[in-house]
């Protein structure tokens, strides 16, 4: 009886405890099936084989997916990178157990390897899937003090919940779009914007999520009270945000598959 109480506690911690799922599976999956659609003919096939068929909406979820077995504890940290404003990703010193920078790289190192396995590119490749989308969620690039904003309190619609959660998935779930809407209704865009979100490289990427968060901090306050207005304020920050996580992750693909 003691240890079934024991284990019950154990089970209700580990629920109650776990950190929200990142841009939550639609965000996830929306960064996904955009990046589907920017993807060379090469690119495409390619990734078809590695991953027998599935697509990359439904691999993008894996790095949560497996943020609960302690197996694959060591890829925690590479969710996120965290630093105070005002400073540089470089000046920083960096986290010893990885980030979200090394893990993008490691990722595409892997893929790129003659010598790795079918079994390690496809591991591989579902986290760079997942992980570019991160990259895009502006508190994902975010400050220790507050866990990239877990620790920062908020109410959403009357609710207590914290910033971090408010941008990973709250806003998404209140737009009321399936994944694969918000992918066939991104914004449409001009030769000129398209050139210009593929410019440049992931360090580029991180640190326009970074003015984001600056943004976000310089106007939210602890404590307050969000709801629709905060909606009109940011929603289109996020769709554009979930639009550029999957072109570029195509253009690194297709980089990648040339
Ligand atoms: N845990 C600590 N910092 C974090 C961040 N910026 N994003 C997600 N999880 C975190
Ligand atoms: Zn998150
Ligand atoms: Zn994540």
């Amino acid at each position: 009886m003691r240890n079934k109480l024991y284990l019950l506690l154990i089970i209700l911690a580990v629920t109650f405890t776990a950190t929200a799922d990142d841009w939550g599976r639609t965000g996830h999956r929306a960064t996904a099936e955009i990046a589907e659609q920017y993807l060379s003919k090469k690119a495409r096939k390619a990734i078809k084989e590695l991953l027998d068929g599935q697509g990359l909406a439904i691999v993008s979820t894996y790095a949560d997916d497996i943020k609960s077995d302690s197996a694959y504890k060591k890829y925690g940290p590479w969710h996120y990178v965290n630093f105070p404003f005002g400073q540089t990703y470089i000046e920083h010193p960096k986290n010893e157990e990885g980030d979200i920078i090394v893990a993008i790289q490691e990722s595409i190192a892997t893929l790129q390897n003659k010598a790795a396995s079918k079994q390690e590119k496809a591991f591989s490749l579902k986290l760079l899937v997942h992980f570019m989308g991160d990259l895009h969620q502006p508190l994902h690039i975010g400050l220790a003090d507050d866990k990239g904003g877990n620790d920062f309190q908020v109410r959403w619609f009357g609710d207590g919940t914290n910033l971090h959660t408010v941008w990973d998935s709250k806003m998404i779930t209140e737009y009321e779009m399936s994944y694969s809407e918000l992918a066939t209704t991104a914004p449409t865009l001009s030769e000129r914007e398209l050139e210009k979100i593929k410019k440049g490289n992931v360090i580029d990427w991180m640190y326009e999520s970074r003015t984001l968060c600056e943004d976000i901090y310089a106007n939210t306050e602890v404590g307050e009270k969000l709801w629709y207005p905060y909606m009109y304020q940011y929603m289109d920050t996020v769709r554009a945000q979930l639009q550029k996580g999957g072109i570029r992750l195509a253009v690194l693909l297709n980089e990648i598959y040339k």
